[in-house]
């Protein structure tokens, strides 16, 4: 793993870019998860999908997004346009998803077109995106970034659904509108806004 000697002493935990770039491994596994497993599993895989990519894209929105814009200038806008962009349409794709039932002969085909488009705006976000973070935010900037991120990341929806808890029975799943406006809640307090 890459050591930012700018960021504190554990770049892990202090890095906003680095950890945005870990959560983007983890939707990719939990997507793959999805297309491995089959019933109740695959239920449940989506539903372990849907809450990470809505923590995740609320976060970027709340917090990288707007540092980008305000930053970046020109540049900063349009790659924040195009980004707002491909996250929109995704979650269109995703209302659609959530409405359609796991074990549905339509659900299989509409989330690998959801998994390229994901895995596509990921990658344009780490090609295009996060370099600018990069080169624009100072140590303490990301620090504070990654915090907010820190605490959008131990979001759990308010709004159990009965049926959904893993394994663990501690992790309740609920639909990506309802994790996002909690996420929404919890990030702006971490920002002190
Ligand atoms: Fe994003
Ligand atoms: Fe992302």
């Amino acid at each position: 793993m890459t050591v930012h000697t700018t960021v504190g002493q554990d770049p892990d935990s202090n890095d906003v870019v680095i950890l945005l770039e870990m959560q983007h491994r983890e939707i990719r596994r939990r997507m793959d998860a999805v297309l491995e497993e089959t019933g109740k599993a695959r239920e449940k895989a989506f539903r372990r999908f849907v809450h990470l990519l809505a923590v995740h894209e609320t976060a970027e929105e709340e917090i990288v997004h707007p540092y980008v814009r305000k930053a970046g200038e020109k540049k900063g806008d349009q790659t924040v346009a195009d980004r707002l962009r491909e996250e929109e349409a995704a979650k269109r794709a995703l209302r659609e998803l959530e409405d359609e039932r796991c074990d549905s002969e339509e659900f299989e085909p509409k989330f690998r077109e959801l998994r390229a488009a994901v895995l596509a705006h990921a990658e344009a976000e780490e090609a295009e995106e996060f370099p600018l973070v990069r080169s624009m935010a100072d140590a303490a900037r990301l620090q504070y970034m990654s915090k907010a991120l820190r605490a959008a990341e131990m979001v759990a929806p308010t709004r159990p659904h009965p049926g959904t808890e893993s394994a663990a029975g501690n992790l309740l799943l609920g639909p990506f509108a309802a994790i996002a406006d909690r996420t929404r809640e919890v990030v702006r307090m971490a920002l002190g806004h």
